[in-house]
């Protein structure tokens, strides 16, 4: 995966074959690795996407980040028929947006959600998820590593 193709659905990087995950971020995760580091870490999201990649050559990924709930809305969609899995990771939207609970509802393929922090252990507001009563389970409090169990979970079950 480049950088180029790293945020664009409709160019989703391709390995070897085999199984499509999606990676689906939410607002404010583009600025890992410099945003509040003591709760998210020091890592840019990218740099753990080509560390995934390397670790999952046979995983056909592909990578969208927005800022804006309709857009996260439209990527869940475009890969929601297609896709063998999707993480996603809502952000701020998770505790607020009806419709992206609606979304993961109005698809096909199975939503893994992941937070970085364990959000039943910060303020009251994040533990409101629109989306746990939606996906197939939910993976919080592990940092990075939440994505890579979710690969495991689509890879293996
Ligand atoms: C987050 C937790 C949310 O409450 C927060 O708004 C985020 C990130 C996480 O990954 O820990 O932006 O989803």
């Amino acid at each position: 995966m480049t950088n180029n193709e790293s945020n664009d659905l409709n160019s989703p990087s391709r390995g070897t074959g085999g199984m499509k995950i999606a990676i689906i971020n939410g607002p404010n995760l583009n600025l890992l690795g410099t945003r509040e580091t003591d709760i998210y870490g020091n890592m840019p999201f990218e740099n753990f996407l080509d560390q995934l990649t390397q670790k999952y050559p046979s995983v056909e990924f592909s990578y969208y980040q927005s800022n804006i709930e309709g857009e996260l809305i439209n990527a869940l969609q475009l890969v929601g028929f297609e896709y063998d899995g999707i993480i996603l990771n809502p952000a701020g939207y998770t505790h607020t947006s009806v419709a992206i609970g609606d979304a993961i509802t109005a698809i096909k393929t199975p939503v893994i959600e992941v937070h970085i922090s364990n959000v039943h252990a910060r303020e009251d507001f994040r533990k409101l998820s629109h989306v746990s009563g939606k996906s197939i389970g939910s993976i919080f409090g592990l940092g990075l590593k939440g994505y890579e169990l979710a690969v495991e979970w689509f890879i293996r079950g």
